[in-house]
């Protein structure tokens, strides 16, 4: 059964404790606390992706109410509110604001399991077709890192008792396969041919699996297949299907509009683009984000920006970035051309490397912030991220 993500938030660091240390000892669902602090009033301020749930509680005003409510309903996780019984404005607003339930304070363990167990078993009706998040990396210029990126994240989710697929979506070079050193003896083409019997068994033989537990689709470079030979609806069935026992599905795009990329980008739950710090990478990024967010209509809330090989000396510097793009979620990744060459030379993932150097920690900081730390522990830590970042 998909565990419940559930985010506790409120303006009092006691209350969210007291709400997290109910739901740490509950199998159903993995909980996260956090003080709504600095002048914020979005509970889901800077979050890339939902909960399932967020809790409510001890909110001192309206504004988060308020925040909430200006929401669109179809950005907004479940939401249950704690709050004093006796504000009927408080109720109004939370009503507003797509409250599925308003409870009294204090909070009441009962009351607070029994809502995961419903959540839970609704989650298990409607979430069958999906369960694992789809993560694109894309370039907004060749060479900026994508391909790098999304291996090594991927890596770095699975080694931390995440399950992943990680896809490289080249039809045509495939070279991702060289960054893990693997030889991928199926074609992803076959598995999509072979989607409308597929169960996660067969899914998984198309698959190569790596020391660390993470599993490449890929095709075989000896075959030419042509975008136009694929249906873009059976490349998103397929995803789909891995989606449904993957943590993460990680798709390496290269940077083609077509049909079928705008399919995968439609359907995805976060996507990542990866530039540097030059005026063309700004240039083609810019021109790739307009067609992204105004052409095929993607939700600005789905994208961010990655500044790969970050330097703080860069003439071009991070807020000149975020006024170009019009972003204020970028992600850095430091540069380190000796480790990374010899990572990607070597067909080893960076963190297999070495474990010391800064382009490591940024990365892990990264795919921390897609899955959670999750370190050493695959017994679910209630209190850990695990998997909360899912839409
Ligand atoms: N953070 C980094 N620091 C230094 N070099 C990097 C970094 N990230 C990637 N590279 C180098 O950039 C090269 C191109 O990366 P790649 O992932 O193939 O780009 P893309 O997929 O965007 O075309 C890689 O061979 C790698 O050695
Ligand atoms: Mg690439």
């Amino acid at each position: 059964m998909p565990k419940v993500n559930v985010l506790v938030s409120g303006r009092s660091r006691e209350e969210v404790q007291t709400a997290v240390d109910m739901l740490a000892g509950n199998s159903l669902c993995r909980v996260e606390g956090r003080v709504i602090a600095n002048g914020h009033v979005d509970p889901l301020h800077g979050l890339s992706t939902l909960p399932d749930l967020l809790l409510l509680c001890d909110i001192q005003g309206y504004g988060e109410l308020q925040s909430l409510a200006d929401t669109p309903a179809d950005e907004r996780p479940a939401i249950v509110v704690f709050g004093p019984g006796d504000d009927p404005a408080s109720i109004r607003l939370a009503m507003r604001a797509g409250a599925r339930d308003y409870l009294t304070l204090p909070l009441n363990e009962q009351d607070v399991n029994e809502l995961i167990d419903q959540i839970a078993e609704e989650q298990t009706k409607s979430d069958v077709r999906k369960s694992g998040s789809l993560h694109v990396f894309i370039n907004g210029k060749g060479g900026s890192g994508a391909t790098f990126l999304a291996t090594n994240v991927a890596h770095g989710l699975a080694s931390n008792n995440h399950k992943v697929t990680l896809v490289d979506l080249d039809f045509q070079f495939a070279g991702l396969c060289r960054y893990l050193d693997l030889t991928p003896e199926r074609d992803l083409l076959e598995a999509i041919q072979a989607v409308d019997e597929m169960d996660e068994m067969s899914a998984e033989a198309f698959t190569t699996k790596h020391d660390s537990g993470l599993r490449l689709l890929s095709c075989n470079t000896d075959k030419l297949h042509l975008n136009n030979d694929i249906a873009p609806e059976q490349l998103i069935s397929m995803l789909q299907v891995y989606q449904s026992f993957n943590d993460f599905v990680i798709v390496d795009l290269p940077r083609h509009v077509d049909l079928l990329s705008a399919a995968v980008l439609e359907n995805a739950d976060r996507i990542s683009i990866v530039m540097q710090q030059s005026f063309p990478h700004l240039h083609d990024t810019a021109r790739l984000l307009h067609i992204m967010r105004d052409e095929l209509g993607i939700n600005r809330s789905r994208l961010n920006v990655v500044v790969n090989r970050y330097s703080k000396d860069s003439a071009i510097l991070l807020k000149d970035i975020e006024n170009a793009l019009h972003v204020d979620n970028l992600v850095k990744i430091p540069n380190h051309y000796r480790l990374t060459a010899e990572s990607v030379n070597a067909g080893v993932p960076l963190s297999e490397v070495t474990r010391k150097a800064s382009v490591v920690k940024g990365l892990k900081d990264f795919y921390q912030s897609i899955g959670g730390s999750n370190e050493g522990d695959s017994s679910s830590s209630p209190r850990s991220l695990h998997s909360l970042f899912r839409r």
